[in-house]
């Protein structure tokens, strides 16, 4: 646990420790515990059920089109850019009124605020990078390759670059202490954005080349240990064979992103993340089952990006972000749960910074945060006119929003609770594969089995036309998400599934209640009727409008 955490999980179990009473006893904190991770805002787990505005949102005239899609969505958290360009457009001039402007109407809005840092990288390029810096490729130096052509990237061996991004990023940290440490309106920031490079695997620049000669830091070995059959010691390349150009590259950027991340704490101490354009998660096999070995880099994914395979390099360079962040814009079910599993490490909290924003992801906000993540953001969750199909939706207006503002509508009530249960392992989550086959959840003392495609009545050997389904269910956009509050208490929150529960010792149980409702803001459960006869004589049948249940199960004995 790192010393942030420390003082954070103190506050939790009820000590202000002299640093926090310093900083302020509330400042959002990332806390690990029993390697499970929550995200403390105001002093206790926060989920974030966020919403992502469109790149070209960042600016006072869009806004009026963003909150209400994110009201819609029942979001309770945006995130933004403030790119590098907007706030630094001459040198040595800041101007953060964008910041001012947002961090002032998110508070109108009641929402949340992660601030995306555009600055250096941006889906790997310089795009968001004032003109000063740009076009002025001798200060502020692009990647070479190996014939000395320079690439599109900039590189991160420009000490010019890397000291400009960095006064840049510490003068919006100092701006955002000014005007919010005491509402902390923003609760993260992410440092760049997707980085890496595309078609090259590293720098060849003659400080680059210098490194690469270098031996591996025994930090960088502690974390991602020599590959079998290699010296356990030496330069990238006898270490690390055919991925030492990948994985010096990754170590290259974090090492850049921690001189920021660090410089931006020391000045106004928020949780700081990385977000990830995936690489292939490769076969995703049995649940849990640890991945195959990553193959090398072979053009096929930025290189040097915090990808999962290099997760701890990044962990090893940049101590001071808190995790990596995967943005899931491949759409199959396997892809999605192995992506999850390799970034939902006891080191590495599981956020996902982005997400498809169409209809099918939808679903996977209970396999997400059934499984203990702080938080979800699909991307593009505002109105303003533009679609990144195929990634995304087609649609811009409510019909993009609403399949997420219906799941996102029943956790909002219980985010709080949520995310405390999540911190103490209470919570599971599935969500409808692409193969629509049934799924097992496995509880403390019981198990819950998951079908999809049911009718709420009767068994489907009872049909006449075996290959008859229920109305709705002709694309996949089943999902549950189970807490378990007690030995045989639950509350279940899905939609489009159903779900048989037992007890594991094949002792025979019923249901004591099962209770319909929703949790008001205070935490306290509101009661709408209790399900019984055919409500529940087929398992727990959830319709299209997620829908909140309190169970009770108890064993019998006859
Ligand atoms: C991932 C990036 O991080 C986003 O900023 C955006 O460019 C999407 N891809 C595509 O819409």
């Amino acid at each position: 646990m790192n010393r942030f955490a420390k003082t954070a999980l103190a506050a939790l179990m009820g000590t202000v420790t002299m640093a926090q009473a310093a900083a302020g006893p509330d400042l959002p904190t990332l806390v690990e515990r029993d390697g499970r991770h929550a995200l403390l805002v105001d002093g206790a787990p926060f989920l974030v059920l966020g919403g992502q505005a469109h790149n070209s949102s960042n600016y006072p005239a869009a806004l009026p089109r963003v909150w209400p899609a994110l009201k819609d969505a029942h979001a309770n958290t945006l995130a933004i850019p403030v790119a590098w360009e907007q706030v630094e457009p001459r040198e040595g001039q800041f101007d953060f009124s964008w910041v001012d402007t947002l961090v002032g109407q998110a508070r109108q809005h009641k929402k949340r605020l992660v601030l995306l840092w555009f600055g250096t990288w941006k889906n790997t390029g310089p795009a968001y990078t004032p003109e000063w810096v740009k076009f002025d490729n001798r200060r502020f130096p692009r990647m070479l390759d190996k014939e000395g052509k320079a690439s599109y990237c900039l590189s991160p061996f420009g000490e010019a670059t890397l000291a400009a991004d960095k006064r840049a990023f510490v003068a919006l940290m100092e701006h955002i202490k000014r005007i919010d440490a005491r509402e902390r309106t923003v609760i993260m920031v992410q440092v760049e954005n997707e980085v890496g490079t595309y078609g090259l695997a590293r720098d060849h620049a003659p400080r680059a080349q210098a490194a690469f000669g270098q031996p591996v830091p025994a930090a960088v070995l502690a974390r991602q240990p020599a590959l079998p059959g290699r010296p356990a010691r030496g330069s990238w390349s006898e270490v690390y064979g055919d991925y030492a150009e990948q994985y010096f590259h990754a170590w290259a950027i974090a090492s850049y992103i921690e001189e920021i991340a660090k410089a931006g704490r020391a000045v106004y101490d928020l949780p700081m993340f990385v977000n990830n354009a995936l690489r292939d998660p490769g076969d995703p096999g049995e649940p849990g089952a640890p991945p195959q070995p990553a193959r090398p880099w072979k053009g096929d994914f930025a290189s040097g990006g915090p990808t999962w395979d290099v997760l701890g390099i990044y962990k090893a360079a940049a101590p001071h972000i808190d995790f990596a962040a995967p943005d899931i814009y491949m759409p199959e079910s396997n892809k999605v749960r192995a992506n999850l599993e390799r970034f939902a490490r006891p080191d590495n909290a599981l956020l996902v910074a982005e997400m498809g924003n169409a209809a099918p992801y939808a679903r996977y906000v209970y396999e997400i945060v059934g499984r203990g993540a702080l938080g979800v953001v699909p991307f593009g969750i505002d109105y303003a006119s533009y679609s990144n199909y195929p990634l995304g939706a087609k649609f811009t207006d409510r019909r993009m929003v609403e399949p997420f503002g219906a799941v996102y509508a029943a956790f909002a009530p219980m985010a709080r609770l949520w995310a405390r249960w999540a911190f103490e392992g209470r919570t599971h989550g599935v969500a409808e594969g692409d193969d629509r086959a049934p799924q097992t959840i496995a509880l403390d003392g019981w198990k819950a089995s998951v079908s999809f495609r049911e009718f709420q009545f009767g068994e489907r050997q009872y049909l006449r036309d075996k290959n008859e389904y229920a109305a709705g269910t002709e694309t996949p956009n089943g999902g549950v998400a189970i807490a378990q509050t007690g030995p045989g208490e639950f509350v279940l929150v899905g939609q489009q599934a159903r779900i048989k529960l037992s007890a594991t010792l094949e002792k025979p149980s019923m249901y004591a209640r099962v209770e319909e409702g929703r949790f008001d803001a205070a935490g306290k459960w509101i009661m709408e009727r209790n399900w019984n006869g055919d409500q529940t004589d087929y398992g727990l049948n959830l319709p299209a409008t997620p829908t909140v249940l309190k169970i009770r199960m108890r064993t019998v004995e006859y």
